[in-house]
C-alpha cells in the first residue's frame, strides 16, 4: 500500500493540518526544522536509528544515527552561538557533499539562524554576489575552499567570521578564520533551541533569473508542513527505506528532500560524495540496498547512455520506487527506466520558489511518459493566458503555470528584492515563469520555460550572469549567452563573442575564456561552446536579440523579426 493511498480520495477535501497533526505541530507554538529532524526522532524512539550513510572519493564512509545528528548539531549550533551568531543571521555552509554540511544545515537551524547553502563549486563572483545579497555574517567550509572565500572577504563587511571545519593546522589562519572540528569538539549534549514560529525564516537558497543578480529565495520554518508531506506522499518514504537523494544541497531538492522531508520523517538517507559515473552510483545502490532513489533526468540520461549492459552487473532488486525532478524527464527515460529497473521514475515539478514539490506523478496512479503528473493535493494549479492571465479551459492550449498561493512552503520573499517577488504575481496567481498545456485528464505537460533562463542539466543558469562575466575579460567586446540543445543535459551554455580587435579568435583564446567562466562563476555557468562572431543581431535600440541566437541553435522558424524588434519597446 502507498503512503498517498489514493490519489483522487487525498485531493477531496485535502487540508494542511494531516502534516501539522503528525508532526504534533499547532498552530501558533513552536516550529523549529532543526529540532525536527533531530531531537524529536530522539525524544519518538529513534536515537539509534542511522540517519545519515556517507560515503566519499575513495571510498571513505561514515554513518551517523538521528541521537549523533542530535549532538553533531547541538555543537555546531552551540559554537555558532558562542562566536556571536544570532537568530535570523544568515551563515553560509560552503562545504562538498561532507557530512558537516548536513549536520551544519540541522544547527544552524536550531539556533535560529538562516541556512544558506551555496554549491562549493562556485567560483568567487558567484560566491560574492550571493554573500554580499544576503549580507552573510558566518561562512562554514573546508581548506580547499578557503582561498575563494580569502580573494573577496574585503568587500564583504558584513562577513565576520569564516569557519573552517578540516583545519590541519599546517599553514597559519588569516584574518576572521576560525577552526572547528566535530571530531574534537567536545559533544554538547543539550542545547536550548531557538524558539522559531511558522514564519521566522529558515532557509536561503540562491537561483539564477532572467537578470545578472541571482536571487534569494527566503524559506520559513513552516515550510517543513509541506516538505513532510509531500515527502511521504510522493516519495512514499516508510520507516525502513534506504533513501538516496542525489542532488547537492547548494539547491533546493537537496535540502527540501535531502535533509528536512527524509529527517523530519526519521527516515535513514545514503550520500555520495564522489564524481558521477553509472557504475559508482549502481554499486552505490548496492551496497546499500537503496530503496527510495530521488534523481534528476540528466542524470538519468546520462545512466542510460551507460548502457543496459552496466545495470545488469548489479544487484539493484532493493530499489522500490524512483522519482525525478529538475528538468523535463522525457518518456524515452521513463520507459527505460522501467524496463531496466522493473520501476518507472515518476516526474515531480516544482522550483526554489515553490519549497516543495507542485506537480507529481504519485506512486498507484497511472503514468503518462512525458507528463509531469498531476497537481498535489491542496495546490491550485492552472495555465494562464499570456496575455490575459485568465486560467484556460480548453484542454491542450499551453498555457504560463501558475499556482494560487498559500501553500506552506511556498517563498515569503526574495531577500532584499521585494519588488521582483511582487513581480511574480497577478490576478492572485503565482507566476512560476514555466509554460504547460494541461490534457483531457488533468495531467500537466511541460513545454519550456517563459524566459531566457537556461536549464542545464537541472540548472538554471543566467544568461545575463554568464554575459557579465564574459565581458570581464579582456579578449570580450560583446557577448550574447543563449542554451544549446544537448543530449544528455538537455541544454549547455553557448556563447557568441564578438572580441576586441587587438585579439585573434583561435589558439587557446576559447578554453581561456572558458575557464574564466568556470572560476568566476561556476564548471555549470561554462560555456561549452563559443562561437565568435563580428557582430551580434540587436534591436533599434541596441537590446541583444537573444531569441534569433536560440531559434538558430535549435533550428527552429526566426519568425517575424519586426515583432522581436518591438519587444523592446
Ligand atoms: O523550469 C522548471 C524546471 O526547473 C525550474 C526550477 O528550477 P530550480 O528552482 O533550480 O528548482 C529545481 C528543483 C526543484 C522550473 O521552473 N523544472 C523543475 N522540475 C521540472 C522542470 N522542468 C520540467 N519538468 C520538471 N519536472
Amino acid at each position: 500500500m502507498f503512503n498517498i493511498g489514493s490519489y483522487d480520495e487525498r485531493i477531496k477535501d485535502f487540508n494542511w493540518s494531516i502534516s501539522e497533526q503528525e508532526l504534533g505541530y499547532k498552530p501558533g507554538s513552536v516550529i523549529n526544522i532543526g529540532w525536527y529532524c533531530s531531537d524529536r526522532l530522539c525524544e519518538m524512539g529513534g536515537a539509534d536509528k542511522p540517519a545519515l550513510i556517507w560515503e566519499g572519493f575513495g571510498g571513505k564512509e561514515k554513518q551517523y544515527t538521528f541521537n549523533d545528528v542530535r549532538l553533531a548539531s547541538n555543537t555546531i549550533g552551540t559554537f555558532l552561538r558562542e562566536l556571536g551568531i544570532r537568530d535570523e543571521d544568515r551563515v553560509c555552509i560552503f562545504l562538498d557533499r561532507n557530512p558537516e554540511l548536513y549536520l551544519s544545515f540541522v544547527g544552524i537551524l536550531k539556533i535560529g539562524a538562516i541556512a544558506q547553502p551555496l554549491f562549493s563549486a562556485f567560483g568567487d563572483e558567484s560566491l560574492h554576489v550571493r554573500l554580499e545579497n544576503a549580507e552573510t555574517k558566518a561562512i562554514i567550509t573546508q581548506k580547499k575552499h578557503v582561498s575563494k572565500v580569502r580573494k573577496i572577504r574585503d568587500s564583504l563587511p558584513h562577513l565576520e567570521h569564516i569557519i573552517v571545519v578540516d583545519y590541519d593546522g599546517k599553514r597559519p589562519l588569516q584574518e576572521r578564520e576560525v577552526a572547528f572540528s566535530l571530531e574534537t569538539a567536545t559533544p554538547v549534549e543539550s542545547l536550548e533551541i531557538f524558539p522559531t514560529h511558522a514564519e521566522s525564516p529558515s532557509v536561503l537558497h540562491y537561483t539564477s533569473g532572467t537578470t545578472g543578480q541571482p536571487k534569494g529565495v527566503k524559506h520559513v520554518h513552516y515550510s517543513l508542513i509541506s516538505q513532510y508531506l509531500t515527502a511521504k506522499w510522493v516519495l512514499d518514504l516508510k520507516e525502513d527505506d534506504i533513501y538516496w537523494c542525489t542532488a547537492d544541497p547548494g539547491w533546493v531538492t537537496g535540502t527540501s528532500y535531502g535533509i528536512i522531508g527524509p529527517w523530519s520523517m526519521g527516515i535513514t538517507q545514503c550520500v555520495l560524495d564522489s564524481g558521477f559515473s553509472a557504475e559508482a552510483w549502481y554499486r552505490f545502490i548496492e551496497k546499500n540496498r537503496v530503496t527510495v532513489w530521488y534523481s534528476a533526468p540528466t542524470a538519468i540520461r546520462s545512466l542510460m547512455k551507460a548502457g543496459d549492459e552496466v545495470v545488469a552487473q548489479f544487484d539493484l532488486s532493493s530499489l522500490r520506487h524512483l522519482a525525478s525532478v529538475g528538468e523535463p524527464l522525457n518518456s524515452e527515460a521513463v520507459i527505460w527506466s522501467e524496463k531496466v529497473f522493473g520501476k518507472a521514475f515518476l516526474d515531480t515539478y516544482w522550483q526554489t520558489e515553490t519549497g516543495s514539490m507542485m506537480i507529481s506523478n504519485y506512486p498507484g496512479m497511472r503514468i503518462k511518459p512525458g507528463s509531469m503528473g498531476k497537481p498535489f493535493p491542496g495546490i491550485t494549479a492552472a495555465v494562464l493566458d499570456p496575455n490575459t492571465h485568465e486560467p484556460i479551459t480548453e484542454t491542450g492550449r499551453i498555457g504560463l503555470i501558475a499556482f494560487k498561493p498559500g501553500w506552506p512552503a511556498m517563498m515569503r520573499t526574495y531577500w532584499n528584492n521585494e519588488a521582483t517577488y511582487q513581480s511574480k504575481f497577478v490576478n492572485d496567481w503565482y507566476l512560476s515563469g514555466d509554460r504547460a498545456s494541461i490534457d483531457p485528464e488533468g495531467y500537466f505537460w511541460f513545454t519550456g520555460r517563459d524566459d531566457d533562463v537556461i536549464n542545464t542539466g537541472g540548472h538554471l543558469v543566467s544568461p545575463f550572469e554568464v554575459e557579465s562575466a564574459l565581458l570581464e575579460h579582456e579578449a570580450v567586446a560583446e557577448s550574447a549567452v543563449v542554451a544549446k540543445p544537448d543530449e544528455v543535459n538537455m541544454e549547455v551554455v553557448k556563447a557568441f563573442v564578438v572580441i576586441n580587435p587587438e585579439f585573434e579568435a583561435g589558439g587557446d583564446l576559447e578554453l581561456k575564456i572558458m575557464n574564466f567562466i568556470r572560476k568566476r562563476l561556476s564548471p555549470l555557468a561554462m560555456p561549452q561552446e563559443i562561437e565568435y562572431v563580428d557582430s551580434l543581431p540587436k534591436t533599434r535600440s541596441g537590446k541583444i536579440m537573444r531569441r534569433l541566437l536560440h531559434a538558430q541553435e535549435w533550428g527552429e522558424e526566426i519568425g517575424d523579426i519586426s515583432t522581436l524588434e518591438d519587444d523592446d519597446a
